[in-house]
């Protein structure tokens, strides 16, 4: 379930460096215009309030694949065609079959003749590389260099996925290969792309988000943005300075990752335990979840996260999430990091972006929060 796409941050090689000329502070960089420069809209397919996908088409003639959009890792990797095992060829739901690549029927299609293998938290996904036409928010990249996975883990049976685009930093790309976003920026207006997402219930693949590449969506996110510092060039980090829900509080720096790739947000243990006590939700061992009664989706405490100075408020009807189960019972959209063995404190993704738009900022080094406009 939650298990997604969120890569470990550690066990990358991590020996591609930052190429892109962005300086932290002062102007913005000077890019060569080789081309209008522009702004790029992706819609992206809200299924369950868990998956939002972004299609992109690779290849001549197109291809089309539905990818998480994932702010925690740098490659870009679809199935292919030749993955023999049944994770790859799943039903995504009905009747639709996930989609795979095939290079034999693209005349786009160069082999980089080699391989790559990409941890994630789960297990690796693994396959060959290649370079590919990519068509996305309107945009075509020639060249673009994109896994071909060929051994992917069982949890992608269950997920709605035909690949992942990574939007994090070149830190983490695999050496020799140029992310999506690499070869994206030098097109765009400014530096940054910005997320919007919706709450559609059980819905599958209905129109619920959008990444708006070289901009913001000015309808869907206020002119108001505060901006947290990340912490270096290499992930989309910054600090929660503390948390309170109900009669629950503390106060204490910790580290949190922004990821749209996930609709379950990380928590340290010990305002987990606190929050399940609070809610009092029960563990359902079949989903791997804590559940509530669907009927008091909108009635627990809202969560107040303090962000660079400033509240944030991830409320009831943002973390309790209906998965289609039938029975009455909705899942807590959290889980427990174990922050005690190091891992990243808090991972935090669509609970708070349905709340506030995200802005990404590349060239300033920093994260930006701007409520987020149900009905603009
Ligand atoms: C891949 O495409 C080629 C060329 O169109 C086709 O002959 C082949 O059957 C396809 N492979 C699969 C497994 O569908
Ligand atoms: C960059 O910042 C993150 C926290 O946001 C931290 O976990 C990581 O270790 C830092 N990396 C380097 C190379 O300093
Ligand atoms: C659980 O919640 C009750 C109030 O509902 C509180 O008295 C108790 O201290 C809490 N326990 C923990 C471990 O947070």
């Amino acid at each position: 379930m939650r298990l997604a796409f969120l890569a470990a941050l550690v066990g990358f090689v991590c020996t591609a460096q930052f190429s892109i000329p962005i300086k932290k502070s002062g102007a913005a960089p000077k890019f060569r215009k080789s081309q209008q420069l522009k702004k790029g809209n992706q819609v992206l397919y809200d299924t369950l309030d868990e998956y939002y996908l972004a299609t992109v088409t690779l290849g001549t003639p197109a291809q089309t694949f539905n990818v998480a959009v994932d702010t925690t890792s740098s490659n870009f990797w679809v199935l292919d065609v030749n993955c023999a095992s049944r994770n790859c060829h799943g039903f995504v739901h009905d009747n639709t079959l996930k989609h795979t690549y095939n290079s034999s029927a693209s005349s786009t299609f160069r082999d980089s003749k080699k391989d790559f293998e990409i941890e994630y938290h789960e297990s690796p996904v693994s396959g060959k590389l290649g370079q590919e036409k990519l068509n996305m928010a309107g945009f075509t990249i020639s060249n673009q260099d994109f896994g071909r996975a060929v051994n992917v883990p069982y949890v992608y049976t269950k997920q709605p996925v035909d690949g992942v685009l990574g939007l994090g930093f070149p830190a983490h790309a695999i050496s020799g290969t140029k992310p999506v976003i690499v070869k994206l920026l030098p097109h765009l207006d400014s530096p940054v792309f910005s997320i919007w997402l919706d709450k559609h219930g059980e819905d599958y693949m209905d129109a619920g988000g959008a990444i708006v590449y070289g901009g913001v969506d000015k309808q869907k996110c206020d002119g108001e943005v505060n901006y947290a510092s990340l912490a270096n060039f290499t992930v989309w980090g910054y600090y929660v300075d503390g948390v309170s829900f109900g009669i629950y509080e503390r106060v204490g720096k910790q580290q949190a990752i922004s990821t749209t790739g996930s609709g379950w947000t990380g928590m340290p243990s010990r305002d987990f335990t606190a929050l399940v006590n609070i809610t009092k939700a029960t563990y359902d061992l079949a989903n791997e979840a804590f559940m509530v009664p669907c009927s008091n989706i909108k009635s627990y405490p809202d969560i107040i996260l303090l962000i660079a100075g400033k509240p944030y408020t991830i409320k009831s009807e943002n973390y309790v999430i209906d998965l289609g189960l039938h029975n009455g019972q909705c899942a807590l959209a959290f889980y427990d990091t174990n922050d005690e063995s190091g891992e990243m404190p808090w991972v935090i993704g669509d609970a708070l972006i349905r709340g506030y738009c995200h802005i990404y900022d590349f060239g300033l080094a920093r994260i930006g929060f701007a409520k987020f406009i149900r009905n603009g």
